[in-house]
């Protein structure tokens, strides 16, 4: 029989809507991503983001936004993300093993959602760094390619390292049997990357801000520029791309929309710690 002290004993310490990692894998010194399972209560929209972490030193959990990088369908989460080496959160994820638990609230948010976009012909998203992970989602969500006739991703990033998450996927889209017949090979053919890197050499060099400007980005891709009629778009990055990638898009013609308000584009800061 358990005496009265065995049956107060609490139970061994489980973190609240903890999951499990599956996978990691680190992409520079400065960039990895990981893969975990899926709280069964979890719905969300491609694009949207959700807060996640790990138990502090406090005993309070210590949780930031991230963005979903797997599309709704897939059974895992994914999420890619920066090492800061004194980032309160990003310095001790980067540590993550398979296995390990992470904590995942349930409550999807986020602009970055189809919703939030009136029809249009053609989609870009345009990101740099850490700001993939929206579009990895998106990319990877047949919807995308349902309701546009091009889908366009740009990716600055300062060094060519930088590109090869995004590069890998990419790839892995146009060649993965499961995606190619989900998302169907038809549609893949609208798929267009554009990766450009502003610090060290690589096929194309330069911000994608003055690439539009210039338009040299038109004239690579061979089609008009950007117009309110034809264009919506998708911005993630840091806070100063996002701010003048605004700026251009307004120029063009285009208006910043919202769920409760579609327009033409909408934008989200990428994650930092
Ligand atoms: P640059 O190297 O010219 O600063 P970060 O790693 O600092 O977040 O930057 C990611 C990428 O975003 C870099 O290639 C950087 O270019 C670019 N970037 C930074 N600010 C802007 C901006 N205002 N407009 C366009 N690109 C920017």
């Amino acid at each position: 029989e358990a005496t009265v002290t065995e049956l107060a004993k609490p139970k061994a310490p489980t973190l609240p809507d903890a999951q499990k990692i599956t996978y990691v894998k680190h992409w520079t010194d400065r960039l990895f991503s990981f893969r975990v399972t899926r709280p069964a209560s979890l719905r969300f929209r491609s694009g949207e983001f959700v807060m996640i972490g790990l138990m502090g030193d406090n005993g309070r959990p210590l949780l930031r936004a991230y963005s979903i990088a797997s599309p709704s369908w897939d059974e895992e989460l994914e999420f890619y993300s920066i090492k800061v080496q004194d980032g309160p959160l990003t310095s001790r994820l980067q540590h993550l093993e398979v296995g390990d638990e992470l904590i995942i609230r349930p409550k999807p948010v986020g602009t970055l959602v189809h919703d939030a976009l009136l029809p249009g012909k053609r989609i870009w998203f345009f990101a740099t760094g850490t700001g993939f992970a929206p579009f990895a989602s998106l990319l990877r969500d047949p919807q995308t390619y349902e309701d546009y006739d091009e889908v366009i991703i740009t990716h600055t990033c300062r060094e060519v390292g930088e590109l090869t998450y995004g590069a890998e996927l990419i790839d892995s889209i146009r060649k993965d049997e499961m995606l190619v017949e989900l998302i169907g090979a038809e549609n893949l053919a609208k798929l267009r990357y554009y990766p450009t890197t502003t610090r060290e050499e690589s096929p194309k060099m330069g911000r994608i801000t003055d690439l539009m400007r210039s338009g040299e980005v038109f004239k690579d891709l061979g089609i008009d520029p950007i117009n309110q009629d034809n264009d919506r778009a998708m911005v993630c990055g840091n806070l100063a791309f996002n701010l003048e990638i605004k700026e251009i898009l307004e120029e063009f013609g285009l208006r910043e929309g919202a769920n409760s308000d579609p327009k033409e584009y909408v934008v989200e800061k990428a994650f930092v710690d």
